[in-house]
C-alpha cells in the first residue's frame, strides 16, 4: 500500500443529504497518469473536491504518500504535496500573469516555512525570475502586463496550471484541463501536461471528456457512473469493456 501515491478507500461524500460518491476506492501508483471518465453528473468534480479537502467525506479514507489526509483541510493538503486545478479556472483577474504566479510561489514558500516575507506591491526579484521561467515554460512568456482577465480562455487554463506548478506538487489533480479549448489547442495542452508530469516525476489524476485526450494521455483509466467506480483498467481494457461502451463511450461521450 505504501508504494501508492494515493490510496482512496471506501469513500462516501455528497452534498447535504444527497449522497454522490458511493464506496469509491482507488489506488494510484507513482508516475501514473490516471484519467477519471464518466457521464456528466457522475461525480467526477465531487471526487476532486473530496481529494482536495474542499468537501469532507462522510466515510472512507484518503491516504497520500502513506499519510492519512482525510481530516486535513485544503491548505494542509497542498502543503503535503497535493495540487489541484479547477474545471473553471480560478485566477486573480486584476493581477498580471506574472503577479499571479509570484503569489503562488510565495504561498509555496510560506507553506514550506522558508519565507517570512509578504507580497506587498511588487514581487521580489528572485520570485519574479522564477515566475518568468514557469510562464515561459508554459508558453505564456508574452502574456505581458495585461491583467489576467484579458487572457484567452486557453491561456487562463495555462496560467492556472502555472500557479499550481509554482506550489511544486508531487500529485497533480486536474479537473478538465482542456475544457472549453479549441480542439487544435487541446493536444498541445495535453502534451504540455504530459511533459511537465514526466519532467517533475509527478503523478497525475485528471478528468476529461475528450476521448482523444483520454486515450492519448492516460496510462490507466477509471470509469465513474452514478458515483461508483465501475472499472479501473488500462486504456485498452476500458476500450474493450462492453458496459463502459454502453454507458459512456458508445454514446460518443463528447459532451461538456
Ligand atoms: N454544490 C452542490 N450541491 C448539491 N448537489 C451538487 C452540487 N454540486 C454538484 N452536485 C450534484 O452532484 C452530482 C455530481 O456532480 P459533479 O459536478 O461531481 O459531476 P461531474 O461528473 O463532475 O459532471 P461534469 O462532467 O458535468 O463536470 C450531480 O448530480 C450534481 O447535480
Ligand atoms: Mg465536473
Amino acid at each position: 500500500m505504501t508504494s501508492s501515491v494515493l490510496d482512496v478507500q471506501g469513500l462516501f461524500a455528497g452534498y447535504d443529504r444527497t449522497p454522490i460518491l458511493k464506496d469509491v476506492s482507488l489506488s494510484v501508483a507513482p508516475g501514473e497518469r490516471h484519467v477519471l471518465i464518466g457521464p456528466n453528473g457522475a461525480g467526477k468534480t465531487t471526487f476532486f473536491r473530496a481529494l482536495s479537502g474542499e468537501l469532507l467525506p462522510s466515510a472512507g479514507r484518503i491516504v497520500f504518500e502513506g499519510k492519512d489526509v482525510t481530516k486535513l483541510d485544503g491548505f494542509r493538503r497542498v502543503r503535503a504535496g497535493m495540487g489541484r486545478s479547477f474545471q473553471v479556472a480560478r485566477i486573480f483577474a486584476d493581477m498580471t500573469p506574472l503577479e499571479n504566479v509570484a503569489v503562488a510561489l510565495e504561498a509555496g514558500e510560506v507553506s514550506n516555512g522558508r519565507a517570512g516575507w509578504r507580497l506587498a506591491t511588487a514581487p521580489k526579484d528572485s520570485l519574479r525570475r522564477e515566475a518568468e521561467i514557469i510562464l515561459a515554460d508554459l508558453g505564456l512568456a508574452a502574456a505581458g502586463d495585461e491583467p489576467a482577465s484579458a487572457l484567452s480562455h486557453g491561456d487562463k487554463k495555462r496560467l492556472e496550471l502555472a500557479m499550481m506548478l509554482a506550489l511544486k506538487p508531487r500529485l497533480l489533480l486536474l479537473d478538465e484541463p482542456t475544457a472549453g479549448m479549441a480542439s487544435s489547442d487541446r493536444m498541445a495542452a495535453v502534451r504540455l501536461v504530459e511533459r511537465i508530469v514526466k519532467e517533475r516525476g509527478a503523478t497525475l489524476i485528471l478528468t476529461e471528456h475528450d476521448m482523444d485526450v483520454v486515450f492519448q494521455l492516460g496510462t490507466r483509466i477509471s470509469v465513474l457512473h452514478y458515483g461508483e467506480i465501475v472499472t479501473t483498467d488500462t486504456p485498452e481494457g476500458v476500450r474493450a469493456n462492453a458496459f463502459v461502451r454502453e454507458i459512456y463511450l458508445g454514446r460518443g461521450g463528447h459532451h461538456a
